[in-house]
C-alpha cells in the first residue's frame, strides 16, 4: 500500500516537473540579447539605421534588441558597450563614433566571446567579429565619376569633408581622389572641413565671396544635410543656379536627399545604406555560431534627376510595406503571446488532466484493494463469528451443565433441611420428655450437635451460592461486639471443656457498639472458630480478643489458636475457595474461609491471617455507619434461621395467649395441613392432634380440601408437586370462602425473594426451614388469639361494621355485601339463610361457616341480632307500636319478638322504650 502511494506521489511530482520545465522552456532561455551602441541620435540617416534594425529585430522571433545611444560622446558609448558585456548580452553591435579611444572596450568585448558586429564606421584593431556597411571607397568615386562625365570643359570642384576622422570620411574623401586627382577638367579648388552639425557657413561664405559665382561648379559634400546647407549658403549670396551641389546618404523624407534631389536642390546623392537590417542578422548569425564573412560591404546607388521619382516612389512603397510589415508583425506578436498564453493554459490543463486521470486510476485501484480487502476481511469475520458462535454454545453449555449442578446441590441441600428439621425438632421433643434420663440426654445432645453441625455446612453450601451469584444484601443493625461474641463462645464452651482447649473471649472496650449484619457476622464467628476447634489439638488453646483502636476508626477482632497452622507459601490462598491446607488431613469443604472473607468485605472490613506456631485471623472492621448505604442500616434485628433450633425464630411472636381465651373446653379449631413430605405432616399431625382438628392435604387436593372444610389455620409447605404453596395461598386468599383463614408458609428458602413472594400470596407468617416446633406452636396460637379478639370486637359492633376496614379488603367487601343484603330485607319475615347465601353467590354452608369464621355466631343469629338492632333503634327514635316495630324489623310475631329482644337486651320492648325516652 506504501509502494502503490509512492507510486502516485512520483507520477504526479513528474507531472508538476514537466508544467515548471514547460514554463521555463518557452521563457528567457531561448531569447537573444543584443545591445547596439549608436554613437549619434539626432541624425535622420542614424534614426533610420535604428528604425530598420528594430524591423528586424521584430522579424526575427525570440530576439531582443536593446539601442544604447551615446550622442558624440565617446566616454558614454565605451560606458554602455561595458555595461552591455557585464549584463551577459549576447552579441554587441557597435557603430562607433571615433575608430581610437574605442579599440580597447571593442576588444574586451570580442575577446569575452561576445560577436561584436561593427556597422558603419571601422575601428584601429581587427579583434571584432564582422563589418556591415556601405562601400564609402565606392560613394567617393561614384561623386568623382559623376562630376567627371557632366565635366565638359573645365570644372572647378570644393569638397566638403566630415568632421571627424572616421572611415566615411577618410574613404569618401580617398575615393573621391581616387577619380578627379589627375583629371584634366576637374579642378578640386579646395577642400574644407564640416562641423558636426553641418557646413561651416562662415568659412563657406567667405570661399564663395572671394571665388565669385564664377570660380566654383561643383560642391562635393560628406553628405546630404551638409550639401543642403552649403546650398543656402550659396542661395544667400545668389549662386545657388550656377553651382551643382552633390551629397551622400540619399534618404526618402522631406529634407532626405531623394526629395533635395527631386526639387533640384541638389544635383546628386549617393544613396548609402544605413545597414541596420543586416547587422541585426549577422549578429543572430554569430549567436547561433554560424559562419559569417569578416567585411560586409553594401552596394552604392546614385541618384539624379532621372531616377529621383523612381528612388521616391520605391522607398515610399518600401515604408509602407515596412508599416503594413510592422502591422503585421505587431499582430503576429499579440497572437504569439496568445498562443504563448493559451499553449501554456493548455499545458497547465493537460498537465491537471494527467494528475486527474493519475488519481482515478489510483482511486479504480484503490477501490479494487478496498474490495479485496474487504472480501478478506469478511472472510476472516466469518470465522470469526463461527468461532464466537462456538465458544459461546461451548460457555452456554459450560454454564448450563453448571447451573444443572448447582442447582442439584442448591436442591440437594434444600432437601436435607426438611430431615434436618425433622430430626432436631424430635430431638427437642424427646429432650423434654427425658429430661430424667441422663444417658439419654447425652445421646440426645449427640445428635442434636451434629444435626447442627450437618445444617451448618448445608447453610455454608447455599451461601456459597449466594455469594456467587452475588445476592447478598446486607443488613446492618447496632450490635454490643462483647456480647454477641460472647454468645457464640458459650456455643462452643461445652467443647472447649470437653477437649481441655482454654478458650477465653476479652475485649479492651466491653461497651464497643458496632454496626453488623448480625446473620453474616455469626457465620463469621462460627466458621474461624470451628477451624480453630478443628485444627487445635486437645489441651490446646484459642482466643478471642475484640480491641477497639480508640484513637482511630477502626476495631480488631483476633481469633487466635495454637494448632498446626498453615504452611507459610499456602497462607495467601487461604481465602480462595475449596482450599485446603496440604498439612490439614481432616475432611473439609473450603468454602468456610472464602465465605467469611465474602462476609466480611460486605462490611467493608478486611480480614487478614498470620500463621506462626498456630494462626491468627484479624478482622478489621470499620466504627459508625457512615460507610454503609442507607438501605443496609435496620433498626431491628431480623435473624433468619440458626442452626440452635432454641434460638430459631423467623418472626418474634410476642403476644402471649391466655389459656382461658383458647381454653380446653371450647370446640376445637381445625388445620390443614398442606404437606407432601409424608415424615414431617405425620410429624405435625401428632403434634398437633391432641389439641386441634387436623385435616391432612398432600398438595394435590389441598384447595378441595380448604373448600370443604374451611378450616381454622392453613399450614403449607412451598414446594409441592402440582402447586406451589405460594399459588394456593394466593387461591384461597381470593376466595370470599377462604379469604379469612389465618396461612402460615413452611419453607426451606430463606432467601429475600422467597419471603416476598409469600408476602405477595396473602400469608400471614412464613416460617423458614429448620423451623422450631415451639414457635410454630405460639405462632398457631398466637393466630387464633388475635382472630378471637377480631371476632368479638365484630360480635359486639357489627351494627358498626360498615366501611371500618378492619378486615383484608375482601373480608370487609363480604360483609358489606352480607350486611346490605339483610337490611335491604329487614321486615320481610320470610327472608332465609338459603335465600340470603344465594344472594352472595355462596352456599349455604359455606356462608354458615364463613360467618362461624368471622363472627363467631351461627348466621341466622347473626340475623337476628341485626333485626334487634334496627327494632332498638326504631324504639329510640320512633313512636311506631311495639308490634309493628316488631314487624317492621322482620319479626313475625309480635311476643317471639319479645323475647328475643329480652333476651339480648334484658329489658321488655316497652321497658326499653320508657327508660330510654327518660
Ligand atoms: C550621419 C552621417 C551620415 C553619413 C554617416 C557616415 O551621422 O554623417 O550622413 O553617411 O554618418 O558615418
Amino acid at each position: 500500500m506504501n509502494l502503490n502511494k509512492n507510486i502516485v506521489f512520483r507520477l504526479t511530482l513528474s507531472f508538476f516537473g514537466i508544467l515548471c520545465c514547460s514554463c521555463i522552456d518557452t521563457g528567457s532561455k531561448d531569447t537573444i540579447r543584443v545591445g547596439f551602441s549608436q554613437c549619434i541620435s539626432d541624425h535622420e540617416w542614424r534614426k533610420a539605421m535604428n528604425h530598420s534594425m528594430e524591423v528586424e529585430a521584430s522579424l526575427q522571433s525570440g530576439v531582443e534588441l536593446t539601442i544604447f545611444s551615446s550622442n558624440y560622446n565617446t566616454s558614454k558609448q565605451i560606458e554602455d558597450i561595458n555595461q552591455m558585456i557585464d549584463e551577459g548580452y549576447d552579441a554587441i553591435i557597435v557603430s562607433p563614433l571615433e575608430p581610437n579611444s574605442i579599440v580597447p572596450v571593442i576588444e574586451r568585448a570580442y575577446n569575452s566571446g561576445i560577436p561584436v558586429v561593427l556597422i558603419d564606421r571601422k575601428v584601429s584593431t581587427d579583434r571584432f567579429s564582422t563589418f556591415v556597411g556601405g562601400d564609402n571607397l565606392e560613394v567617393g568615386r561614384d561623386v568623382g565619376n559623376y562630376i567627371v562625365s557632366g565635366a565638359n570643359g573645365p570644372t572647378k570642384v570644393l569638397e566638403i569633408k566630415g568632421s571627424d576622422n572616421s572611415s566615411p570620411v577618410i574613404e569618401r574623401s580617398l575615393g573621391f581622389h581616387q577619380v578627379v586627382d589627375g583629371n584634366r577638367n576637374v579642378d578640386l579648388i579646395l577642400s574644407i572641413k564640416g562641423n558636426i552639425d553641418g557646413t561651416p557657413k562662415d568659412r563657406l561664405s567667405k570661399v564663395l565671396d572671394s571665388l565669385g559665382s564664377e570660380g566654383i561648379d561643383y560642391v562635393y559634400a560628406f553628405n546630404d544635410l551638409m550639401a543642403y546647407q552649403a546650398w543656402r549658403v550659396a542661395r544667400q549670396k545668389g549662386m545657388e543656379g550656377r553651382i551643382k551641389f552633390i551629397g551622400v546618404d540619399g534618404l526618402n523624407g522631406d529634407e532626405g536627399g531623394i526629395n533635395l534631389v527631386r526639387t533640384g536642390i541638389l544635383e546628386a546623392s549617393i544613396l548609402y545604406p544605413t545597414g541596420g537590417s543586416e547587422a541585426l542578422q549577422l549578429a543572430v548569425k554569430l549567436v547561433k555560431g554560424e559562419e559569417v564573412a569578416k567585411e560586409n560591404l553594401l552596394g552604392t546607388t546614385v541618384i539624379n534627376r532621372r531616377n529621383a521619382d523612381i528612388m521616391k516612389n520605391q522607398f515610399d512603397k518600401i515604408n509602407d510595406q515596412q508599416a503594413d510589415l510592422e502591422k503585421q508583425t505587431a499582430a503576429i506578436k499579440e497572437q504569439e503571446e496568445r498562443y504563448y498564453a493559451q499553449s501554456k493554459l493548455l499545458q497547465i490543463t493537460l498537465v491537471l488532466f494527467g494528475v486527474i486521470l493519475i488519481l482515478a486510476l489510483y482511486s479504480i485501484y484503490s477501490i479494487f484493494t478496498i474490495r479485496k480487502k474487504n472480501r478478506q476481511l469478511q472472510v476472516i469475520n466469518q470465522k470469526i463469528t463461527v468461532q464466537r458462535n462456538q465458544i459461546e454454545k461451548i460457555a452456554k453449555e459450560v454454564k448450563e451443565s453448571n447451573e444443572a449442578k448447582l442447582n442439584f446441590f442448591t436442591g440437594l441441600s434444600h432437601e436435607f433441611k426438611t430431615p434436618l428439621t425433622l430430626i432436631m425438632s424430635a430431638v427437642d421433643s424427646l429432650a423434654d420428655s427425658m429430661v430424667d434420663k441422663p444417658r439419654a440426654m447425652n445421646e440426645l445432645e449427640l445428635i442434636h450437635t451434629n444435626s447442627n453441625r450437618l445444617l451448618r455446612l448445608m447453610n455454608n453450601l447455599l451461601d456459597f451460592r449466594k455469594a456467587e451469584d452475588k445476592t447478598f444484601n446486607i443488613r446492618a443493625s447496632i450490635t454490643n461486639m462483647f456480647v454477641f461474641a460472647k454468645n457464640i463462645h458459650a456455643e462452643f464452651a461445652r467443647e472447649a471443656k470437653k477437649r481441655g482447649i482454654k478458650f477465653t473471649i476479652d475485649s479492651n472496650n466491653k461497651d464497643l457498639e458496632l454496626f453488623i449484619d448480625r446473620n453474616l457476622m455469626d457465620k463469621v464467628f462460627f466458621n474461624l472458630l470451628s477451624n480453630a476447634f478443628k485444627f487445635t489439638p486437645d489441651n490446646g488453646w484459642i482466643t478471642i480478643f475484640i480491641k477497639d483502636n480508640e484513637e482511630g476508626n477502626e476495631v480488631n477482632i483476633h481469633i487466635k489458636d495454637n494448632g498446626i497452622g498453615i504452611p507459610e507459601k499456602e497462607i495467601k490462598n487461604v481465602f480462595d475457595p475449596f482450599f485446603k491446607g496440604s498439612n490439614n488431613r481432616k475432611n473439609s469443604s473450603g468454602i468456610g474461609l472464602h465465605l467469611s472473607k465474602q462476609f466480611i468485605e460486605l462490611h467493608l472490613g478486611k480480614i487478614d491471617v498470620k500463621s506462626h506456631k498456630g494462626t491468627e485471623f484479624i478482622i478489621t472492621l470499620f466504627k459508625g455507619n457512615t460507610h454503609f448505604n442507607e438501605d443496609h442500616i435496620i433498626d431491628y434485628v431480623e435473624l433468619e434461621e440458626s442452626a440452635i433450633p432454641d434460638f430459631a425464630s423467623e418472626t418474634v411472636i410476642e403476644s402471649t395467649v391466655p389459656e382461658n381465651v383458647l381454653g380446653s373446653n371450647m370446640e376445637k379449631y381445625s388445620i390443614l395441613i398442606v404437606e407432601d413430605n409424608k415424615e414431617l405432616s405425620m410429624f405435625l399431625k401428632h403434634k398437633l392432634m391432641d389439641e386441634y382438628d387436623i385435616i391432612m392435604s398432600n398438595g394435590t387436593d389441598a384447595i378441595e380440601k380448604a373448600f370443604e372444610f374451611v378450616p381454622d389455620i392453613i399450614l403449607c409447605d412451598v414446594n409441592l408437586p402440582e402447586m406451589s404453596g405460594f399459588e394456593i395461598c394466593t387461591i384461597l386468599k381470593n376466595d370470599l370462602k377462604t379469604s379469612h383463614i389465618p396461612t402460615i408458609i413452611l419453607t426451606a428458602l430463606d432467601n429475600k425473594e422467597s419471603y416476598l413472594k409469600g408476602l405477595q400470596s396473602g400469608a400471614d407468617l412464613y416460617l423458614t426451614k429448620p423451623f422450631s416446633y415451639a414457635i410454630l406452636i405460639q405462632s398457631i396460637k398466637s393466630m387464633l388469639y388475635n382472630r378471637e379478639k377480631l371476632r368479638l370486637y365484630y360480635t359486639n359492633n357489627f351494627y358498626k361494621i360498615e366501611g371500618t376496614g378492619n378486615y383484608g379488603n375482601l373480608e370487609q367487601k363480604f360483609i358489606d355485601q352480607l350486611n346490605q343484603s339483610i337490611m335491604e330485607h329487614i321486615d320481610d319475615t320470610e327472608f332465609s339463610v338459603e335465600a340470603l347465601a344465594d344472594n352472595l353467590n355462596v352456599s349455604r354452608v359455606q356462608l354458615y361457616r364463613k360467618v362461624k369464621a368471622i363472627f363467631g355466631i351461627s348466621i341466622s343469629d347473626y340475623i337476628s341480632d341485626i333485626r334487634l338492632e334496627k327494632a332498638k333503634s326504631m324504639l329510640e327514635n320512633t313512636s311506631l307500636p311495639i308490634s309493628e316495630v316488631a314487624y317492621a324489623s322482620g319479626f313475625a310475631s309480635p311476643s317471639y319478638f319479645s323475647t328475643s329482644f329480652k333476651n339480648k337486651f334484658g329489658n321488655s320492648p316497652g321497658a326499653f322504650r320508657k327508660s330510654s325516652q327518660s
